[in-house]
């Protein structure tokens, strides 16, 4: 059993590597921000702009949910400077769907910097990286070596349980964090420097599954210590998870001719500056129709549509949806008429597509 010191031996790495990077080389995805290492040998160098664009859309997403995302952006925004010119409004419309807003604003804020104090070149250490807004230790060291080849020590989820299952680390995430940084390290070297942590991704990504690990096919097959046990799916190990809080409230859709009632959230907080119906806040306790009908924005017939459950990073939210047509006589005075032919084209998260969805009206 491996310990929370453990250090592989120097020609056991070497093996290791090497049979990572000619599995890479072979079997490691084609990916449209991805220079592979064919191409670079002839010459071809990543982007920096794109190979930024794609971690931060990546976190904590899948790559089949970002290839369509990531495509509309360089579409759009080709370049830094689009992007930093666009409004933010239109950047979080196109982010709508992908989750995690905060991203978007961020992402944002990162290329007005980048063009403000930077003339317009990102930043070529981690520290200058790290000092952007969303650049986090992951994507700074992602970027140093994917774009400059420095042998950066790269940890995302895909990586952690890679090392954790190969070494059999028994200390459960999240405190086994910094110790499974620990041993990756050990793996990290100046050659092909750029490859390795792509390389680990993918295999964590096609092989190394969190459910079912393809073992038989794994290029680390011979050196695995879950592999060998046969329990590769109890590693990592994690603490057993909290129960998240339930919260309750209740969301309006109010209907005119062929639009439906929509407000901006706050510029901060959950789902910062993205597009709501109205509704109330959200709250521990389970309301009634009647007492949620009392926030509705106007008296109207409402009808209770059904509830939409949507689970959060730290809760679970169950809103209760209405829906109704706005009596003639109806002023707003908070928010847009929005169009039900062009609602694609707000920035509704996700939770507010199932909302409408639940009222009969899915964003198109
Ligand atoms: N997931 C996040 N970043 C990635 C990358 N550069 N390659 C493969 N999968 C990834
Ligand atoms: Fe993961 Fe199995 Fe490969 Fe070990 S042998 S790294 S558990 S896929």
């Amino acid at each position: 059993m491996s310990t929370d010191s453990t250090k592989p031996l120097l020609q056991t790495v070497n093996l290791s590597r090497a049979a990572v990077l000619a599995w890479y080389d072979a079997q490691g995805r084609e990916l449209p921000w991805r220079v592979r290492p064919d191409a670079r040998a002839r010459g071809m160098q990543p982007d920096p702009y794109r190979v930024w664009l794609s971690e931060i859309m990546l976190q904590q997403t899948v790559v089949a949910s970002v290839r369509g995302y990531y495509a509309a952006f360089l579409t759009r925004w080709p370049k830094v400077e689009h992007l930093a010119a666009a409004p933010l409004s239109d950047v979080l419309s196109a982010w709508a769907g992908l989750g995690y807003y905060a991203r978007a604003r961020n992402l944002h804020a990162c290329a007005q910097m980048v063009m403000d104090h930077h003339d317009g070149i990102f930043p070529q250490t981690e520290a200058g990286l790290r000092a952007l807004p969303g650049i986090g230790d992951y994507t700074a060291a992602a970027m140093m070596a994917i774009i400059h080849c420095a042998p950066t020590n790269v940890i995302d989820g895909n990586i952690e349980r890679v090392m954790a299952r190969l070494h059999r680390h028994n200390t459960p995430l999240p405190r086994a964090k910094a110790q499974l940084k620990a041993i990756a390290a050990h793996y990290v070297t100046p050659i092909r420097a750029e490859d390795w942590p792509q390389a680990l991704m993918d295999l964590g990504a096609i092989v190394c599954r969190p459910k079912n690990p393809d073992c038989n096919a794994c290029p680390l097959n011979q050196f695995c210590a879950a592999a060998k046990a046969g329990d590769a799916t109890s590693y990592p190990r994690r603490a057993p998870k909290k129960v998240k809080q339930v919260r309750f409230g209740a969301a309006f859709v109010l209907r005119r001719h062929d639009s439906v009632l929509l407000r901006r959230r706050p510029a901060k907080g959950l789902l910062g500056a993205m597009s709501e119906v109205p509704g109330t806040v959200w709250g521990v306790e389970k309301g009634t129709s009647k007492l949620w009908l009392e926030e509705a924005p106007v008296t109207a017939k409402w009808c209770a549509c059904g509830t939409v459950r949507h689970v959060f990073t730290h809760f679970i939210l169950m809103l209760d949806v209405y829906e109704a047509e706005a009596p003639e006589s109806y002023q707003i005075n908070e928010g847009w008429w929005a169009a039900l032919n062009a609602l694609d084209d707000e920035a509704l998260p996700s939770l507010m597509r199932k909302v409408l969805a639940q009222a009969d009206m899915p964003p198109k």
